[in-house]
């Protein structure tokens, strides 16, 4: 009886950590004009979402969150803060808003949340409705996210009036890192398009983009920080498996897909009345840093901080499977096989919003929030 009080007792104290780690954003506010953000993607962005799903995609276990306060894994793949944190850093916040999932289940907080931004990313997902779907299991795809965001924004209608709430949403930033996990499904061979060559899926998944990021101007959306995919054949995931090489034609996708995002932006922007973007090349950025690590203070560029087997890139970082971990978590690249350590968000959160044409254009994500 006593083993299962104070079981209980853990667990509730757990449970309170967990809610204050989640909810921190109610507790610092961003600069006092810094804009709403409003989040959309995949594991890059996810900050719990996949909690609550049946889903093989998650990171709420040790060492997940090393760095993070208390420790606490939180759901994020990474050692501490991971980019979306590390963006709303940037514009003043302390992290990022919450997941949408967790607000959802607090309704005393729910409408005062929202007005303070929302995630809705989740890891494993892609801009295909079946993208990480086989891989994964349960993912929310960006489609979904979209209507996710289509009842908050009916919500801030409720709070605020249709003239305010139409206002607000137009200043909030929406900020997108997706598109990875469309092309490691296309490369295992488990899309829902395996019969489509290399050209026609690309052409497919921006046709699916273009319709989601259309779908959330027709709610209010007018300014779109986007971020296209980091070199994601040289992660461990894939380069333990092609003896420590980077593979060339998951590279070659990334590369592909920024170019093929900036035109379908550019249209966007000429078709759609107040239509804002600001793209990241996240590939540059990358190689940037691959090409000359010790330059932005890195040692380790190809093996992950933490994971099992050959460059810690064969199986994630499980604390309870033995996992190895790294001690100097700031001179490493990589976290895990797929994820870049909270240091690497930092630098690259800090190009977004401030860096020049060569990482971030047109403009950059601080000019796109005030202008
Ligand atoms: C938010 O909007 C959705 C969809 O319109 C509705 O079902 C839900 O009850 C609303 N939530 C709150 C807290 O008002
Ligand atoms: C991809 O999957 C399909 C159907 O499962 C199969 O017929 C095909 O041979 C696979 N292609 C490759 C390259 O493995
Ligand atoms: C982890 O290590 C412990 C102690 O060496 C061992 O008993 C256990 O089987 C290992 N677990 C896994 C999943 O490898
Ligand atoms: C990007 O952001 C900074 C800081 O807001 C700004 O001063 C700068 O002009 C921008 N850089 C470029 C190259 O546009």
């Amino acid at each position: 009886m006593a083993s299962f009080a104070s079981n209980n007792y853990g667990l509730v104290l757990l449970f309170v950590l967990y809610s204050l780690a989640m909810l921190g954003m109610q507790v610092a506010n961003g600069t006092k004009d810094a804009p709403t953000l409003f989040i959309f993607g995949d594991s890059t962005f996810d900050v719990g979402t996949n909690n609550f799903l049946m889903s093989k995609s998650k990171a709420n276990f040790p060492y997940n969150g090393i760095d993070f306060y208390h420790s606490f894994p939180t759901g994020r793949f990474s050692n501490g803060f991971n980019t979306a944190d590390q963006i709303a850093r940037q514009f003043g916040y302390q992290q990022s808003p919450p997941p949408f999932l967790t607000l959802e289940r607090n309704r005393y907080i729910f409408q005062k949340s929202i007005l303070q931004g929302v995630n809705f990313a989740s890891g494993g997902s892609g801009i295909l409705r079946d993208t990480g779907s086989l891989e994964w299991g349960e993912v929310i795809f960006l489609g979904n996210q979209v209507e996710q965001f289509s009842s908050v924004r009916d919500n801030l209608t409720e709070i605020l009036g249709p003239v305010k709430a139409a206002t607000f949403v137009s200043k909030a930033l929406f900020l997108i890192s997706v598109g990875s996990n469309d092309f490691f499904d296309f490369a295992r061979n488990e899309s829902g398009s395996i019969h489509l060559g290399a050209e026609e899926y690309l052409a497919v998944v921006q046709l699916t983009y273009f319709s989601h990021i259309k779908k959330l101007y027709e709610l209010g959306a007018r300014k779109f920080g986007i971020v296209s995919i980091a070199p994601i054949g040289c992660c461990p995931a894939v380069s333990s498996l092609n003896g420590g090489k980077c593979v060339k034609a998951l590279n070659d996708f990334a590369v592909a897909f920024h170019s093929t995002t900036r035109d379908l932006l550019q249209r966007l922007s000429y078709e759609l009345e107040g239509f804002q973007f600001s793209l990241g090349n996240s590939f540059v950025m990358t190689t940037t840093i691959l090409k000359s690590p010790s330059s932005f203070g890195f040692k380790e560029t190809r093996s992950a901080c933490c994971g099992s087997g050959y460059l810690n890139g064969q199986v994630g970082c499980i604390k309870a499977q033995n996992a190895s971990l790294c001690a100097k978590r700031k001179e490493f690249l990589f976290w895990d096989w797929f994820h870049p350590t909270e240091i690497a968000s930092e630098l690259a959160a800090k190009t977004l919003f401030g860096g020049g044409i060569e990482f971030v254009s047109p403009i950059n994500f601080s000019q796109l929030a005030y202008s």
